[in-house]
């Protein structure tokens, strides 16, 4: 199957997301979209939630080896999870609750995936340059949460 490539990043992600998929297939796509549509991104994927025992594990993802369990508000992500809202970091060293999943990481943008007002997910980007991410960045990753939120 062919995709095209070049589509902005929101028509990408519609023409890739296929409802009668599982929802893992649908989000390693995403990942990869992801990673490859926004500059200098070491790191892209998603974090899920399990309900039961209130933390985040990790799911589909494009980068180096990840965290595989993030407590509710521990973290960007799990600051993210707790208070449902996106939260970009410039300077990962200056958010005390960051988790160093790698030393090279220096700037992070998180957005939560929201289904019924409950948090499902998160979308996690990291980069290796401080201040990697802007706030037509943080816009466009929340559009694109509103979307993929449907699988949930
Ligand atoms: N830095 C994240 C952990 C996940 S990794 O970056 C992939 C955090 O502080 O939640």
């Amino acid at each position: 199957m062919e995709f095209d490539k070049n589509l902005p990043l929101k028509e990408l992600i519609k023409s890739l997301m296929d409802k009668n998929l599982p929802l893992v297939s649908n989000l390693s796509n995403f990942s990869s979209a992801i990673k490859n549509y926004f500059a200098n991104v070491s790191w892209a994927g998603f974090y899920l939630v399990d309900h039961e025992k209130n933390f985040l594990y990790l799911g589909p993802y494009q980068g180096d080896l990840a965290c595989t369990i993030i407590p509710f508000g521990k973290g960007v992500c799990g600051t993210s999870f707790k208070e449902k809202k996106s939260i970009k970091v410039a300077d990962v060293n200056l958010f005390q609750e960051h988790i160093a999943c790698s030393s090279t990481t220096k700037s992070e943008l998180v957005v939560p995936i929201i289904k019924n007002k409950q948090v499902v997910g998160v979308i996690d980007l990291d980069s290796d340059l401080l201040d990697n991410f802007n706030e037509s960045d943080q816009v466009l990753l929340e559009e694109i949460s509103d979307l993929i939120s449907v699988l949930f």
